[in-house]
Order: C-alpha cells, then sequence, then structure tokens
C-alpha cells in the first residue's frame, strides 16, 4: 500500500512501480540488410543494435502504452491513479492526446491526462512533469508512461533511420512520498535549443505545413535526421546536463552508481560515460535487444536491469536524455526497493491489474 501523503514541507514524487513493454515482432539486423544496403556487421559496429520490435500493422502507440501501464501499476500494487501522463512523438492522433484514451483503456476513467512532447528527452521531462504534480499537491498518484511507435513514420528505405529506431513502451508509477526516501525523484536538469528544429524532424502533420499553400510531399510526413550532427549534440549535452544534476544535487561524479542514458546509439553512450568520467560497467544499456525507442528508452532500460538484477535497490542512478526540439534533460535518484519488476520482453500477460 502507498504511503500516506507526506507534508507539504518534504512532500516529493517517489518512484513505486516500473514496467516495460516490446511488441512481440522482433526485426534483426539481417532481415534489415535484406531490403537495405546495410549489414549486420555496420549496424553493430556503428549503433550496437542487433535487433529491434516493431508494433503489428494497425497496432498504434496507446495500444504499448496500455501494456506498460497495465504492468507499472500492478508493479507498484496499485488499481488506480490522480493523473495519467504520456510521453510520445508518434501519438495515435494529433487530437486528441494519447493520455487520455489510455487512462480510459486502464480503467483510469476521470483521472486527468495529459501529453508530454520532448521527443527523446520525453522520459525524463515527463518525470519532472508527473513529479511537479505530485510535489505540488495536485496529485498523491501518477502514472508516467513513455511510448513510442517509430516504425510508423520512420521511412523503411532511409537505412540511416530504420537501423536505428524501435517501437516499445515504458512505464513507471510515482506516489507521494519524503523526498529523503529511496525512489524520489530529483534533482532535475532541463534544457532545449530550438534552433536545432532542423536536425531532428517531420516536417508534415502540423499547422506549419497545413497552413502552407500546395500539395505536401510524401517524404515530408517521415522522420528526417542529421544523424552526425545529432551525434555530437547527444554526446555533449548529455554530458553536459549530467554534470549540471550532480552540481544542484551536491554530488561528484564517482557517487553515481548507474548512469541510464536515452539508448540513442551504444558509441553515444559509452562517449557519454567516457567524459563524465565513468567506468563502463556503470553504464546501463539494452540497446543490442531493442534498438531507439525513443520515449520508452530510459523506462524499458531500468525494467530491463532491475529484471536482470542489474540495479539494485539503494543505488544511486543518474538518467540523462537528449532528443529532437533540440531538447535535453537528467535527472537523479536513489533506486527503491521494487516489489515486482516483470521483463520487458516477457510479452505475455495481459491480466487486468
Ligand atoms: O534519439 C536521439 C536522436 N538520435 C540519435 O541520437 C542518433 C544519432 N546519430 C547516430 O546514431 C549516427 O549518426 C547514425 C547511426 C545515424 C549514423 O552513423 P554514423 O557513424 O554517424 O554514420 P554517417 O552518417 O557518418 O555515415 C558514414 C557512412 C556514409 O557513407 P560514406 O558517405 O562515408 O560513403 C553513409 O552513407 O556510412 C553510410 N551509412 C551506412 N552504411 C551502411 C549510413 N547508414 C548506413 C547503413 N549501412 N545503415
Amino acid at each position: 500500500m502507498p504511503a500516506p501523503p507526506a507534508p507539504a514541507r518534504d512532500r516529493a514524487a517517489v518512484l513505486c512501480g516500473l514496467a516495460g513493454w516490446l511488441p512481440p515482432r522482433v526485426v534483426t539486423n539481417e532481415e534489415l540488410s535484406r531490403r537495405l544496403d546495410t549489414s549486420d556487421t555496420w549496424i553493430r559496429s556503428r549503433t550496437g543494435i542487433a535487433r529491434r520490435h516493431f508494433a503489428a500493422p494497425g497496432q498504434a502507440t496507446s495500444d504499448l502504452a496500455v501494456e506498460a501501464g497495465r504492468r507499472a501499476l500492478r508493479s507498484a500494487g496499485v488499481a488506480d491513479v490522480d493523473a495519467v501522463v504520456v510521453t510520445t512523438t508518434t501519438p495515435d492522433r494529433s487530437c486528441p492526446a494519447t493520455a487520455p484514451l489510455v487512462a480510459d483503456r486502464l480503467g483510469l476513467t476521470g483521472a486527468a491526462a495529459f501529453d508530454v512532447g520532448a521527443v527523446c528527452t520525453g522520459f525524463v521531462y515527463g518525470l519532472a512533469s508527473a513529479a511537479g504534480l505530485v510535489a505540488a499537491g495536485v496529485a498523491d498518484r501518477v502514472l508516467l508512461i513513455g511510448a513510442d511507435t517509430y516504425s510508423t513514420i520512420v521511412d523503411p528505405h532511409d537505412r540511416t533511420n530504420a537501423i536505428i529506431f524501435g517501437d516499445g513502451a515504458g512505464a513507471v508509477v510515482l506516489r507521494a512520498g519524503h523526498a529523503d526516501e529511496p525512489g524520489a525523484v530529483g534533482h532535475f536538469d532541463l534544457g532545449s535549443d530550438g534552433a536545432g528544429e532542423d536536425l531532428i524532424m517531420v516536417a508534415a502533420g502540423g499547422s506549419r505545413q497545413r497552413s502552407a499553400p500546395g500539395p505536401v510531399a510524401a517524404p515530408d510526413h517521415h522522420l528526417a535526421m542529421r544523424g552526425r550532427e545529432v551525434f555530437r549534440h547527444a554526446v555533449t549535452r548529455m554530458t553536459a546536463s549530467a554534470r549540471a544534476t550532480l552540481t544542484l544535487a551536491d554530488h561528484k561524479v564517482d557517487d553515481v552508481d548507474r548512469i541510464v542514458p536515452h539508448q540513442a546509439n551504444l558509441r553515444i553512450l559509452r562517449s557519454v560515460a567516457e567524459d563524465l568520467g565513468l567506468p563502463p560497467e556503470r553504464l546501463v544499456t539494452n540497446i543490442e535487444s531493442v534498438g531507439n525507442t525513443g520515449a520508452a528508452s530510459i523506462p524499458l532500460a531500468l525494467a530491463d536491469a532491475t529484471a536482470r538484477h542489474t540495479i539494485h535497490a539503494g543505488e544511486r542512478v543518474l538518467l540523462t536524455a537528449f532528443g529532437g526540439g533540440l531538447t535535453w534533460g537528467s535527472c537523479l535518484l536513489t533506486w527503491p526497493a521494487l516489489a515486482r519488476t516483470d521483463h520487458p520482453h516477457d510479452t505475455g500477460g495481459t491480466q487486468e491489474p
């Protein structure tokens, strides 16, 4: 049972549930190599990715989000929440938001429900938003879900993007608690630079394109990314944001037991750890088996590490992310003892919470 709400003076959001869900279809590098001018060797050596999961035809982001959300509620041992926050770059529709639909399908009709958009930084921005709702006393319990179906916006013939992205969903439950207990989220560092808008973009579908005269070119509906520049920004922004968070919390790099970066590219993750001065064994990664899953990547990596017992209660965990916008953000927390975390690759079990 969740603890009763803390007094306002040290009230904080505490992570008490975690889960991930991956659609069953696995797409290997070999499969991609059969239709694209690429190879397993190139993809593994340039990205660290061996396979990823794709949603089935007709499956949308909310379908993945519902599965992850249901499991996270089960992990937390709760049946209801005051708010549902979904963070995604691939909402079911541009209107309405995806969160109310997810809340309804989870039996949470009546809860506050809204989407947060910060591309691959979405989970950290969503965590800050959800934690803020709890800390401000607006909600006692929040379900936060990061979910993306990049397979729906990546051009399958674009060998640069088609090899990186995968689909998935990860979710956490936050409850009201105290700032000094394990699982309390914060400090945070969040930032953006809109001058880099064109580095990661889906040009069509929004008001900019709709208000323009003339027909829309089909490629404008696909994700466009300037990979090499994004790579450089990802390393420098995540490293700087991680450092800023440690400074805010008055911690040293050596105080970090586990760093869980947005799973963008294994070379990016290793560079961030190395630039921070963290030994490689403190880096948490699952990119080899899921690829870059956007807003789902950090909770999926956390769920994988928790289920494999490679992250332990009491460890100081640093989350850091970078994505389109440009956006970046980091968060520190001490890992809590979670009652139950299923492995995200276990795609079975769709019981009610
Ligand atoms: O989620 C947050 C945002 N996204 C990211 O963080 C992704 C950041 N960027 C990356 O991960 C990497 O830039 C990529 C994986 C996208 C590309 O890797 P790269 O090492 O930066 O490759 P590159 O774009 O510099 O291309 C090197 C070469 C090029 O050939 P030439 O011009 O040297 O002859 C590309 O045409 O590799 C070629 N190439 C490929 N070759 C085989 C690009 N994609 C492929 C491919 N297979 N799939």
